[in-house]
């Protein structure tokens, strides 16, 4: 996946410092590797590298060319490490078409296997080199790029978009199954990006692409398709982006747009976990003599998520440890039979990194989980999975952990599966069930934004306070009161229900905020409504955080008491659709409260040592 920026001039002049303008831009969509597309006296030529905009221009000396037809690209690994060939954009074999997409192509394993014995070489092992050979071969049949462009948009799977290059109409052509694309028109140049901010300056109107249509943008015209026929000329509209957030996608915030990409970055980690993967790591666990899950931070409470999926789905009972303590008191018990999962979102961290050095030394196997997958964590790993949430640029783990969250249910999923505890039949009913909450999820996310800047008022004057709950959401109380001390500096522990009552609950009064993330177990679920009932009435300000339908949590009364409603799912999904609104509501008061949200002091984003 990436960001994305061509330019094609409407006046033969060279384009190539705009591209490389806008692409400098999107740092938030990707910064591993950088690559441009151009055509020069009639040739198409590719020049990418590892790397951020600034060095890899430097280094190929891009901006001693001159091409009035550009396709840029900043890429974020997700299928292939960051390498020279697995940068975008992609050839085709003829070198008539180059490819740069965005997102993640589900259908990938199968689309290689075609193209494969169709002749072709690949060069990279990235999805979006697919497309270009997809494309090819339709080409050879019919000149027409256009009908070319509806075929494959027919056939990928997944969620992409896709932007190519055509060399011999000298055309851009972009469409998307469901991502943003954008075309920025101005008097010198068309432009089309997948972030409508980075046109600020660069173009005075834009025009939305429309998931499925088609766009072809040459010197002298700009049409746009769906389902093969071109459709009416949209009016271009005024860009309107405030200069302040352009390097943050539109949005004040990198925690916030991050937060508001938590169900697009579910989605993407879904589409990208290739299942033989899955089945490989389940291999792993279900032939182990012992699990160790080891993390820090937030990647430790998706660990704690991840025993009780793998204890109730798999039957297995990890032992979840920070890896800050794995060496002192657990890595002496691990040996050959031992599997370590680790989870770090950088694949950086310093006390995952050393656990890891001494259990390899014992001859344990390793099992990665990693947002960057070229991070030393990726490569100590036997075995290791993408996260693949997306850049995550704001010091507060937000997507990552969500996407860290749907992996390991996949993984568990996965091992009850093929440990014949859940038969295919309920496991393909799950996975539907992760894409419909996740779309319900985006839907609501603008509401859950709502609720969480009115329950703050309530919140932002307290002392400190208590994220209480109970069950497979009692991580999720620890990473909410994680999230608030990082995000807002606000002092709060995560408390497990049942323990309430013995010792925390002395300090709820007036002037002291309790949440309550409604458990997803009934009997939990009866045992918690008293407790919300008694802080109440002990002055405290309460915060519920529960499913819509939770009548009893609406019956509540209370002037100092808000709930926030949280879309309905599957109870092993709960952790996932609960983090989102911990995460705007730990945003807000940071909003509210004035705090540096993207950078809170004394922490960085992998914590070395
Ligand atoms: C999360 O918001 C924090 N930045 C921090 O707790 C983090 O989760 C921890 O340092 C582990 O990071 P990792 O996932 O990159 O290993």
């Amino acid at each position: 996946m990436g960001g994305i920026f061509a330019g094609v001039s409407r006046k033969n002049s060279n384009v190539i410092p705009v591209v490389i303008e806008g692409l400098k831009r999107l740092r938030f969509k990707g910064y591993d590797s950088t690559g441009f597309a151009l055509v020069e006296d009639g040739v198409l030529n590719v020049y990418k590298d590892v790397g951020w905009v600034d060095l890899v221009v430097e280094k190929l000396g891009i901006d001693k060319h001159s091409s009035s037809i550009v396709l840029g690209h900043t890429r974020y690994a997700t299928h292939g490490r960051p390498t020279t060939e697995n940068s975008h954009p992609f050839v085709d074999c003829r070198q008539r078409i180059a490819v740069a997409g965005d997102g993640s192509i589900g259908n990938y394993e199968k689309l290689k296997d075609r193209v494969l014995m169709g002749g072709h070489k690949l060069q990279s092992r990235s999805d979006f080199e697919i497309p270009a050979h997809l494309i090819e071969e339709i080409l050879e049949g019919d000149e027409d790029p256009i009908h070319a462009a509806e075929r494959v948009l027919e056939e990928l799977e997944g969620i992409y978009s896709l932007t190519l290059l055509e060399r011999d109409t000298a055309s851009i052509i972009a469409f998307s199954n469901s991502l943003n694309l954008y075309i920025g028109v101005s008097d010198d140049a068309f432009y089309l990006t997948n972030t409508l901010t980075s046109l600020y300056g660069l173009a005075e109107r834009y025009i939305p692409i429309e998931p499925l249509e088609i766009a072809l943008v040459t010197r002298d015209s700009l049409k746009i398709f769906h389902k093969g026929v071109e459709l009416p000329s949209k009016p271009p509209q005024v860009l309107r982006v405030d200069p302040a957030h352009i390097e943050k996608g539109g949005y004040p915030h990198h925690m916030l747009r991050e937060i508001y990409e938590v169900p697009f970055s579910l989605l993407r980690s879904l589409y990208t976990l290739q299942e033989k993967y899955l089945q490989l790591a389940s291999r792993l666990i279900l032939g182990a003599d012992d699990v160790y899950i080891i993390a820090n931070g937030t990647s430790l409470h998706a660990g704690m998520v991840a025993s009780y999926y793998l204890s109730e789905l798999v039957g297995i009972s990890p032992i979840v440890v920070s890896a800050a303590e794995f060496p002192l008191y657990y890595v002496e018990n691990t040996g050959p039979g031992s599997l370590i999962i680790a989870i770090s979102q950088s694949g950086e961290t310093g006390d995952v990194l050393s656990s890891l050095y001494e259990a390899k030394l014992r001859g344990a196997t390793i099992l990665g989980l990693t947002n960057y997958i070229g991070s030393r964590l990726a490569r100590l790993s036997n075995v290791y999975l993408p996260i693949a949430a997306g850049p995550e640029l704001a010091v507060p783990a937000t997507k990552t952990f969500t996407s860290t969250l749907l992996l390991l249910y996949l993984l568990s999923l996965s091992a009850s599966k093929d440990s014949g505890k859940i038969d295919p039949a309920i496991y393909t009913q799950k996975i539907k069930a992760i894409k419909d909450a996740a779309y319900q999820l985006n839907e609501s996310v603008p509401r859950l934004d709502e609720e969480a800047k009115k329950a703050v008022n309530l919140v932002k004057r307290c002392r400190g306070g208590y994220v209480v709950s109970r069950g497979i959401t009692y991580p999720i109380a620890l990473e909410a009161a994680l999230k608030l001390k990082e995000a807002s500096y606000f002092h709060a522990e995560g408390v497990e229900a049942g323990e309430f009552k013995h010792g925390p609950f002395v300090l709820v009064e007036e002037g002291f905020f309790t949440g309550f993330v409604m458990p997803v177990e009934k009997l939990s679920a009866e045992a918690t409504y008293p407790l919300i009932q008694s802080a109440i009435d002990a002055g405290a300000f309460v915060v519920a955080f529960g499913f819509e339908g939770d009548e009893k949590l609406s019956q509540t009364q209370g002037t100092k008491y808000a709930v926030i409603r949280i879309p309905a799912t599957e109870r092993h999904l709960a952790p996932i659709a609960y983090a989102l609104p911990l995460q705007l509501f730990a945003y807000r008061l940071g909003v509210e409260l004035g705090r540096p949200i993207d950078t809170p002091r004394y922490l960085t984003k992998a914590v070395l040592r």
